[in-house]
């Protein structure tokens, strides 16, 4: 039996979550096709490559989360992806639903309106140049929409996340080709999964 020394050095390893819905449980909104190959190619090739970069390279810390927060250059950014893309998969809802009465009136406190929330919400995925990501976020007590480049999470820099939008082409491409509005707008209207913002925002 190893000790709790010897356990204490093992490199740390992260499996690929399971997706929280079937490959084709988002259908029309986005394909099986794009799952597939999103959450098998994508997702895992994230995973496996900040698993070698652990073999190698120590940080600080138990978690997904204590990985990003500590790594930097190529760790960093696979592990922020890795966790960027398991948060993405719990934002996406195979239902169609709004958000429930108090996460409404946050949104109307803080956008003015849910319509309001909307238009901001797909305008910073629609803008963010290049890849990234789009993100409802809770910022020392006020809702507010944020885009980051690339892998960079707000997690990363301790913001409470409540959904995200994966605005690289990844993401749409096989769907929407190069119509990248269209993929957000259909995701905001249909998949997003308010149950979860609202577990986020508890
Ligand atoms: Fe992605």
């Amino acid at each position: 039996m190893a000790t709790a020394t010897a356990k204490a050095v093992q490199p740390l390893h992260f499996d690929l979550p399971q997706l929280p819905f079937a490959e084709d449980a988002l259908e029309p909104v986005i394909s099986a096709e794009t799952i597939a190959l999103h959450h098998g190619k994508h997702h895992k090739k994230y995973i496996d490559t900040m698993n070698e970069l652990l073999q190698k390279e120590h940080v600080q810390g138990r978690t997904l989360e204590d990985v990003v927060r500590a790594a930097t250059g190529k760790l960093f950014n696979n592990a922020a992806q890795a966790w960027n893309h398991d948060f993405y998969w719990h934002s996406l809802s195979p239902k169609s639903s709004q958000p429930g009465a108090a996460l409404r009136t946050r949104l109307e406190r803080d956008f003015g309106s849910y319509e309001k929330f909307v238009a901001k919400f797909a305008a910073a995925a629609d803008g963010q140049f290049g890849s990234g990501w789009a993100w409802l976020v809770d910022k020392e007590g006020k809702l507010q929409v944020v885009a980051t480049a690339n892998a960079d999470t707000p997690m990363a820099h301790r913001v409470r996340c409540l959904l995200a939008i994966d605005v690289w082409e990844h993401a749409y491409y096989v769907d929407y080709r190069n119509k990248r509005e269209e993929y957000v707008q259909a995701v905001i209207e249909k998949r997003l999964n308010w149950e979860f913002a609202e577990k986020n925002l508890a």
